[in-house]
């Protein structure tokens, strides 16, 4: 099977990673990649304007492929299953209506309401002047989270401790449109507190089957301080996810969304993650997205033991067998994401990474912001590379992702020191003890 992997960062490196140990795939092309996925056997990379689904369709018929995987989220959000699906090619990720569940805060929180899943309250405002008299009911006290309605590129949340905060949220997003039409509505939402997890399931529409759990790190700097990021580092899969409330996730929020969207005359083929706050009345819901995470599918995939293109391939062609689960490797995986001093704000590109090393069955380095000049890898992102352990138990994990962190060296080379002690500390002290 010849495979098209559409995105270019660690979480596409991932994905091209699995699929170059598969038998069955002869070929992958990814589009446009990065010199690390060129790296992988059997891997090619193409450059292309992923953002336009016409192209990649010229893309994927000119290069014959079986199967088309999406990795990012704008291609979905811009239709890329509806005009493969038209043109009786697979893909998997779900449509364009499917994907507003992450291009659409305000579809998501009104979708969320008619199917009673639970999630934050929240209202939606049109213009500024209604923002401002929400705020001044003082409905949801402080903090408040203001979020942009469309896609923002993990940017355009912000969880505001008082009301100045949260007027420049509304002005940075309605008025100076710093994210253009995706600000011209903001929903406010109630602070949820409690623990984040991140859960994954494949869907086929009709049928599902659970990935592994896992926790990202979004702050930038140790202790969960600083802005948040795309996320900095995870660890899978979470030991707050145990089977009872595995069962309470599936019921209450998983099932309602993928038939309420199938109610809705919606199929959803594709990976949906689900981004949970575990709160004190129960698991709710703070985001859907429509693909896998990143960096979450770093420590999700490579433990993988089941074939991913044939699953991807089955559920693009609606053909998921729901009792035929998917196999795991038990061990935990860590990712450490090596970032560009500065990152998420500002920060320099072009220098010369060294140091870098192959993947083992201990370790991996996927690469995310990097790109290859005549004789060298360069930095050209702020998340440049992720260092993944799979050591027997989650100490052992963290150990061998940051001995590959501290071998590697770039100017400006920047991460977290603390990836996957949360979990340390849940093991610890058990799941109950935040
Ligand atoms: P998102 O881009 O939707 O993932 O949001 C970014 C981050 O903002 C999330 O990972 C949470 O840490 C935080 N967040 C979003 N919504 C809420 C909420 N209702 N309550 C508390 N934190 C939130
Ligand atoms: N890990 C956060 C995201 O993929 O959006």
């Amino acid at each position: 099977m010849r495979v098209l992997v559409i995105g270019s960062g660690a979480r596409e490196h991932a994905i091209v990673g699995k699929l170059a140990i598969e038998a069955e795939v002869e070929e992958i092309i990814c589009s446009p990649g990065n010199p690390g996925i060129s790296g992988e056997p059997k891997a090619r990379c193409v450059p292309a304007d992923i953002g336009n689904p016409r192209k990649m369709l010229d893309l994927a018929r000119g290069e014959n492929v079986t199967l088309t995987i999406v990795g990012p989220e704008l291609p979905l959000a811009n239709g890329i299953a509806d005009v493969f699906s038209a043109a009786g090619c697979e893909i998997f990720g779900p449509s364009r209506r499917a994907a507003r569940l992450e291009s659409s805060k305000v579809f998501a929180k009104a979708f969320m309401t008619r199917n009673e899943i639970p999630t934050a309250q929240y209202e939606v405002c049109t213009s500024e002047q209604q923002a401002r008299s929400i705020l001044d009911s003082g409905r949801f006290g402080y903090p408040v989270v203001v979020k942009a309605d469309g896609l923002a590129a993990g940017k355009g949340v912000t969880v505001a401790a008082d009301r100045e905060t949260a007027e420049s949220a509304v002005q940075e997003a309605m008025v100076d449109r710093r994210f253009g039409e995706a600000g011209a509505s903001v929903v406010f939402e109630e602070c949820l507190t409690g623990t984040e997890v991140s859960y994954f399931v494949v869907s086929d529409g009709q049928r599902v089957l659970a990935l592994p759990s896992a926790q990202d790190h979004k702050r930038a700097f140790n202790d969960d301080l600083g802005p948040n990021t795309g996320g900095m580092g995870a660890f899978a899969p979470s030991p707050l996810m145990t089977s009872a409330l595995e069962q309470r996730i599936m019921q209450q929020i998983v099932m309602p969304t993928i038939d309420g969207l199938g109610s809705e005359g919606i199929e959803y083929r594709g990976v949906l993650y689900v981004g949970l706050m575990l709160t004190e009345s129960g698991p709710k819901v703070i985001e859907f997205n429509v693909r896998f995470g990143d960096p979450e599918a770093q420590v999700i995939l490579p433990r993988m033991k089941s074939d991913l293109a044939k699953l991807c391939l089955d559920i693009a062609n609606g053909n998921l067998i729901q009792n035929q689960p998917i196999e795991w490797d038990p061990d935990p995986a860590v990712t450490v994401v090596i970032a560009s001093g500065g990152y998420p704000e500002n920060y320099t590109i072009g220098h010369e990474i060294s140091g870098l090393k192959e993947s083992t069955n201990k370790v991996m380095i996927f690469h995310a912001g990097t790109q290859q000049d005549s004789h060298d890898i360069l930095t050209t992102g702020g998340r440049v590379l992720n260092a993944v352990g799979f050591g027997g138990d989650l100490s052992s994990a963290i150990a061998d992702a940051y001995d590959i962190v501290k071998g590697v060296e770039f100017s400006g080379k920047f991460y977290r020191h603390d990836i996957g002690q949360r979990g340390i500390k849940y093991l610890k002290k058990g799941v109950n003890d935040d």
